[in-house]
């Protein structure tokens, strides 16, 4: 039976995403850290759509969780013929003051899992000459961010390796997709530690910037898979946005960047 494997799936774009490629009749295989709200996941999709959905918890910021992840589908024969790697966390706040362990979690999750996750999952879709992946990037793919630098660097990463490795899975018949979301409303923030002072020096304050449903955001996911497109950015201001930030110079866009960082903290100390 083939299934379609999704990380981040307890929450925010993941489980919106869910619900949606259960609709279509997608069997799943759900991946996150919250056991308990998988559990609950999984039985509210095999009702409401009969399809199988199933589980596995694993924390993706360890090394050994995708090899974990991989030969737990093995064992079952839960053919993969899509994997959707979506788990990310981000962080924010003056690089040298946050915690160094923290920062190197968050490349392990978004970038060594992500790559481990795609090597792995990859050999029995070019043995089958058929297959799809996904890889959730972001905005800031697009750019340098002063104040949440490693985790844009993290999804420059992701945009890189995700673009390159579309032009080897041709000769296969694998898609890739690289998505990326702009603000979404989403357990995000949180996560990352980005309380509300930061969120408004990122403009990335869910009460008063411009963000996307995880709702919307997962049905452009769907949408971008149906036509088998390679790179979609969601949300069209984030379309023509990320238009322009590959016209600019990084170093402007930086110091762009950093000094509205400043300033906007600087106005919510006053
Ligand atoms: N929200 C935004 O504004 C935004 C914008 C651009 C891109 N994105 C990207 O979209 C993706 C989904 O984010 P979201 O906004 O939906 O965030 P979210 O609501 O925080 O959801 C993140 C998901 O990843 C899982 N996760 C976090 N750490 C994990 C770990 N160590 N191991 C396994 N799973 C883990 C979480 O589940 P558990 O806590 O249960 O593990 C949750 O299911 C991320 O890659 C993010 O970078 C988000």
């Amino acid at each position: 039976m083939t299934y379609t494997l999704i990380t981040g799936a307890s929450g925010g774009i993941g489980q919106a995403l869910a619900s949606k490629l259960a609709a279509k009749k997608h069997n799943l295989v759900l991946v996150a850290r919250s056991a308990e709200k998988l559990a609950l996941l999984s039985q509210q999709l095999q009702a409401d759509y009969g399809v199988q959905v199933t589980f596995i918890a694993a924390d993706l910021s360890k090394p050994d969780a995708p090899h974990h992840i991989y030969s737990k589908t093995q064992k079952h024969n839960w053919e993969i013929d899509l994997l959707v790697n979506n788990a990310g966390i981000g962080s924010g706040g003056e690089f040298a003051t946050l915690s160094l362990q923290s920062e190197l979690d968050l490349l392990q999750l978004n970038n060594a899992s992500l790559v481990a996750m795609t090597h792995l999952f990859l050999q029995p879709m070019r043995e089958r000459r058929k297959g799809q992946i996904i890889n959730v990037a972001s905005m800031t793919a697009f750019m340098p961010v002063p104040y949440m630098a490693t985790y844009a660097a993290s999804k420059v990463f992701v945009r890189s390796f995700t673009e390159a490795l579309t032009e080897e899975c041709k000769p296969y018949g694998i898609d890739v997709l690289l998505f990326a979301p702009g603000l979404t409303r989403t357990n995000f923030n949180e996560a990352a530690g980005i309380n509300n002072e930061k969120a408004v020096g990122l403009s990335s304050d869910y009460k008063t910037a411009d963000a996307q449903t995880p709702d919307e955001v997962a049905q452009e996911l769907v949408e971008a898979l149906a036509a088998k497109k390679r790179f979609h950015v969601a949300g069209s201001k984030n379309r023509f946005g990320a238009r322009l930030l590959t016209l600019l110079p990084n170093a402007m866009i930086a110091q762009y960047m950093a000094s509205s960082y400043q300033k906007k903290l600087a106005k919510t100390a006053n």
